[in-house]
């Protein structure tokens, strides 16, 4: 509680507040985690690609049921959207936009730069010279597209890396090389002009946690966002991703005090990719009950010590998990491969109805 009251009373966090802060997204009539989440001023959303949605029925009222905001799993990703040079292909996120407002839903934009996901060309062209050029066009392009329908915009994602002995803690990715730490800002910049009112968001893993690689990637966060915020840059939101593992060390201690510290700058966590991996667990049963036991251990921290407004999983079901792809057993995320829900569904319910709600 304390620190959500530091977090409003923090210099320059009303205008972040309200950044982005008024769109729900429907609350829906159902049961579903959407309208629990509302309840207590919040979204819940999950990840979707557009076409498991478009060949999936059942899935996709799945979605329409438990999400008032919904994630493009790759639909924006810059090989995607702008695989050679100035063209843009709108046409599947066009469709995940359409299926989103026809459910009341709204979308996260994820994700502006990344150092995954880009197209050789790109690489290729990025230099002294040409960085900030190519960032201009595609974010004007993107968010200039999409005014109405997205709340925020990771607009940086995964720029740590603390492996690459930078004192910074910056990634040595293609665009650390051609532009130095100076393209986090720069994207920000102009992420703040193409979409005015807009929620911008740092999005990173390896956050939600208390192990001696997360307390380094924590700090290396941290001093990222200080120099953001000391430079006026419009950061509004951290996107913690959220990927657990069962058996990694959960301290809420840990947590909450790096959760204060980013509040403290004006700046509001939210779960971005949550999903659980048990590879630890054997046996379907102990996997699901422990995948629960972690997410409401984690969620009860983020929920309950923080203005975190939003959740959003990696996916709906278990099939469309991108972590099923390496490990056929896995069962990271709330329904099973029959559209049930599971125990991490009703942890994450338990979760959101027991966390105090946000004020208006
Ligand atoms: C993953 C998608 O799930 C895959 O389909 C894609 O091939 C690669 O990216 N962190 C992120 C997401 O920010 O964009 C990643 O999504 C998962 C890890």
């Amino acid at each position: 509680m304390v620190s959500r009251r530091n977090f409003l009373a923090a210099a320059g966090a009303a205008a972040a507040l309200t950044a982005g802060g008024k769109a729900l997204g429907a609350c829906g009539g159902a049961d579903g985690l959407r309208a629990v989440a509302c309840a207590g001023g919040r979204r819940f959303g999950a990840a979707a690609s557009t076409p498991v949605l478009g060949r999936e029925p059942a899935l996709a009222d799945l979605y329409a049921r438990e999400c008032s905001a919904l994630t493009p799993e790759w639909e924006l990703k810059w090989a995607q959207i702008q695989k050679t040079p100035g063209q843009f292909h709108f046409a599947a996120i066009d469709r995940l936009a359409a299926f989103a407002r026809r459910h009341d839903m709204i979308l996260r934009g994820h994700t502006l730069l990344w150092h995954l996901d880009m197209p050789d060309w790109l690489i290729a062209d990025l230099g002294r010279d040409t960085w900030a050029r190519l960032i201009e066009r595609h974010i004007h392009a993107v968010c200039g597209r999409y005014r109405q329908d997205f709340f925020c915009w990771d607009v940086v994602n995964e720029a740590v890396q603390t492996e690459d002995g930078r004192s910074d803690g910056l990634r040595d990715s293609p665009w650390l090389r051609a532009a130095g730490p100076a393209y986090v800002e720069t994207a920000f910049l102009l992420a703040a002009e193409a979409a005015p009112g807009v929620r911008l968001v740092y999005n990173d893993f390896g956050l939600a946690g208390s192990s001696q690689w997360v307390r380094g990637r924590q700090t290396a966060v941290l001093r990222l966002l200080e120099r953001l915020r000391g430079r006026d840059v419009p950061v509004h939101a951290l996107g913690m991703q959220a990927h657990l593992r069962v058996g990694d060390e959960y301290d809420q201690r840990v947590m909450a005090d790096f959760l204060r510290e980013v509040e403290a700058m004006g700046v509001r966590p939210v779960i971005s990719e949550l999903d659980v991996t048990t590879d630890r667990v054997e046996g379907a049963a102990a996997k699901d009950a422990a995948a629960a036991r972690l997410a409401r251990h984690v969620l009860d921290v983020v929920l309950g010590e923080t203005a975190c407004d939003t959740v959003v999983t990696w996916g709906l079901a278990d099939p469309q998990s991108w972590i099923r792809r390496r490990r056929p057993e896995a069962r990271p995320l709330p329904f099973d491969d029959n559209l049930r829900p599971k125990p991490l569904y009703e942890a994450i319910r338990a979760a959101l109805a027991a966390a105090p709600p946000l004020p208006a």
